[in-house]
């Protein structure tokens, strides 16, 4: 793992944020977001869909999956078991070309992509007065 930018962002700073870090990873990743409930996991991929102009599509197959685009998607694997992603085949979406945001992935599932040759990416989200500290990573076997 090596620590590759850190910045404190408030929400309105967030799209000048976005254009940064995009410009640090590649255009195929998958990038795990870390952070306590309510850190702003989600707003974060919001605004960097919201950038590229892609809108929630929802997921014809799982619930847990936001397709935004053909290559931005979505996953909050809050409470699911890593079994669970497994057996239903949900591992098998990350081999889809372009971005796969992920809240709540757990250290097998990161392991098991690392493993298969993925771009695995973090991004840690703290509190901090009133916005955000985004600590950008990149994870390596
Ligand atoms: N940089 C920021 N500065 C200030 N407030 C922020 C920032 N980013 C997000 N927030 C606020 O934090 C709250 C929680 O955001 P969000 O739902 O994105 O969190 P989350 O980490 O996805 O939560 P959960 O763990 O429930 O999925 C929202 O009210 C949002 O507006
Ligand atoms: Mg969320």
């Amino acid at each position: 793992m090596s620590e590759i930018f850190a910045q404190y962002s408030r929400l309105e700073e967030l799209p000048g944020l976005v254009e940064k870090i995009k410009s640090l990873i590649p255009s195929d990743a998958v990038i795990a977001l870390k952070g306590e409930l309510a850190a702003g996991k989600t707003t974060f991929v919001k605004s960097w869909a919201k950038s590229e102009g892609v809108e929630d599509t929802g997921s014809p197959t799982f619930s847990i999956q936001h397709i935004y685009g053909e290559r931005f998607r979505h996953y909050d694997l809050y409470r699911k078991e890593f079994e669970e992603l497994y057996e239903t085949g949900l591992v098998e979406e990350f081999e889809k070309p372009g971005l796969h945001f992920v809240e709540w992935m757990d250290e097998r599932l990161g392991n098991l992509l690392l493993a298969g040759g993925l771009e695995l990416w973090e991004i840690e989200i703290s509190p901090f007065e009133e916005g955000r500290i985004y600590r950008v990573k990149r994870m390596d076997e």
